[in-house]
């Protein structure tokens, strides 16, 4: 099937090139001509695990192209897809100004009957503004406006694509649907389902699902707060709970506060949306309040420890990205982290194997890219863990903790098992869980080799 693709972002990049799999031709389309050179090149503006192979196939093999175009892009198809950012208005609503913007221009250049498929996250009812959009120039029977969101996460974008648990489509034309049925019938192979429904329950469905997760991640950081207090174990907790087959394992993990281009600002349109249908959404309101709560708590964490003036200090930061195994760091605690720590005198040496050029572009030279894990921790009064990669599961402790100035270790992440830190010569405070030597606050005035001749660590 000929497919255009609008927006060519970490949605609408992994659509296009896995739908470019399966056999489609498709055109992706951007008004970012920097992005667009480097994809005909076969460069990915993005980190995305697997991406690359995909990419670099399908263009080889001609069926994936990428045009600042939109009459060219669009020429033949016969789904278009969106894949435009929705970001939230000052309000907390979803600007739909991307969305409604693209779809005036195409009213205008649409000849032939297009399916127009919204994979952007957007409010209940956008279909319908869509429709009224296109309608103003086209002949609705041109044309048909079907709700498609996307629950890809990114880090596994493409195989979440490939392998969907479901897929949602809103529409009330068949022929939309027959159209939408041809297309993702190659990834329901296993037997995962295709769901119907009417555009609206299929927008909705988008923010519940979100809205939901990000509050089993509230809901667990308040589980770990109270644990520090009353001294249980939130790991044990955890585990405990998620055998619980009504409960299940994921997205049970305390740590930081949620980020991320996703949740943060789908909560918040979801909670907008009530407002605007004079509903209060209690539960979601709380998600945000404890989200915005969590955030701060490691730089609490690190005040208590160091005192509220961090002015003299230097601390390593390990992880950026909003979580492990992508560049993203839209909304990423790491940012409000730095923010907090800096504000109150820190300086910061920090290093994330994906993210630090995004950081970069953000922040410029005010902190300290290192060249590796190890170099940010030389001479750093603590290492501060955020984001979880692989790389930062086991790391040679006694590199680190030569390196170091002081031995601290706040784990933001739960990274590192209690048993594991005890053997190590480390003031180790996690979120949810007991203090791991305790006594070591008490030598922050000593000099660091007369530690490491207590500890024994070092020869
Ligand atoms: N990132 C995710 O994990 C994820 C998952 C599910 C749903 N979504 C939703 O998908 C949508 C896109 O998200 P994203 O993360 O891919 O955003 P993104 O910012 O990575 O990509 C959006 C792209 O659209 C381009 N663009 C903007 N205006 C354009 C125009 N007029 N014509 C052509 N291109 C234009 C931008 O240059 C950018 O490349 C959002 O609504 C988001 O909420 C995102």
């Amino acid at each position: 099937m000929q497919l255009a693709i609008i927006g060519t972002g970490y949605v609408g990049l992994v659509t296009g090139t896995c739908f470019a799999e399966t056999g489609n031709n498709v055109t992706c389309i951007d008004i970012d001509e920097k992005k667009i050179e480097n994809l005909r090149q076969g460069k990915s503006p993005i980190y995305e695990p697997g991406l690359d192979v995909l990419l670099e196939r399908n263009i080889k093999e001609k069926r994936l192209q990428f045009t600042t175009s939109l009459i060219d892009g669009i020429q033949g198809a016969k789904a278009i897809f969106l894949a435009l950012p929705t970001p939230p208005g000052k309000d907390g609503s979803a600007d739909l100004q991307y969305v409604l913007d693209v779809a005036a221009s195409l009213s205008k250049i649409i000849t032939k009957y297009t399916v127009i498929v919204n994979k952007s996250t957007v409010p209940v009812g956008t279909a319908e503004k869509v429709h009224e959009v296109l309608a103003a120039h086209l002949n609705t029977s041109l044309f048909d406006v079907v709700s498609n969101p996307e629950f890809l996460r990114e880090g596994v974008a493409v195989e979440d694509f490939l392998k969907p648990d479901r897929v949602v489509i809103g529409t009330s034309s068949d022929k939309a649907k027959k159209v939408m049925d041809e297309l993702y019938q190659p990834y329901l192979r296993q037997g995962n389902p295709i769901h119907f429904m009417d555009e609206r329950s299929s927008e909705m469905t988008k923010y519940a699902a979100n809205s939901y997760l990000a509050m089993r991640i509230s809901f667990m950081n308040e589980m770990a707060n109270l644990c520090e207090k009353t001294g249980a174990n939130v790991d044990w907790v955890r585990i405990g709970m998620g055998g619980d087959s009504r409960i299940g394992k994921r997205f049970l993990f305390p740590g930081i506060g949620y980020g991320g281009s996703c949740f943060p600002k789908d909560v918040k349109a979801l909670a907008f949306t009530a407002l605007e249908m004079d509903y209060d959404f209690q539960l979601v309101n709380t998600v945000m309040q404890v989200n915005d709560r969590q955030k701060l708590v490691l730089g609490h964490k690190i005040q208590n420890y160091f005192g509220s003036n961090l002015s003299g200090y230097t601390f390593a930061i390990w992880g950026l990205a909003f979580k492990p195994e992508t560049d993203d760091i839209r909304d990423a605690p790491a940012l409000e982290l730095i923010g907090q720590l800096t504000a109150a005198g820190a300086k910061l040496r920090v290093f994330d194997p994906e993210a630090m050029g995004n950081v970069k572009q953000l922040m410029g030279d005010s902190i300290y890219y290192a060249e590796d894990q190890y170099d940010a921790v030389n001479g750093a009064s603590a290492l501060i863990v955020v984001t979880e990669w692989s790389e930062f599961r086991n790391p040679n402790f006694d590199r680190v903790f030569e390196a170091m100035k002081h031995p601290a270790i706040f784990d933001g992440r739960n990274v590192y098992s209690l048993e594991k830190m005890q053997g190590c010569s480390f003031y180790y405070e996690s979120i949810g869980r007991k203090i791991v030597h305790d006594h070591i606050h008490d030598t922050l005035a000593m000099p660091h080799d007369t530690i490491v001749r207590e500890r024994g660590v070092m020869d």
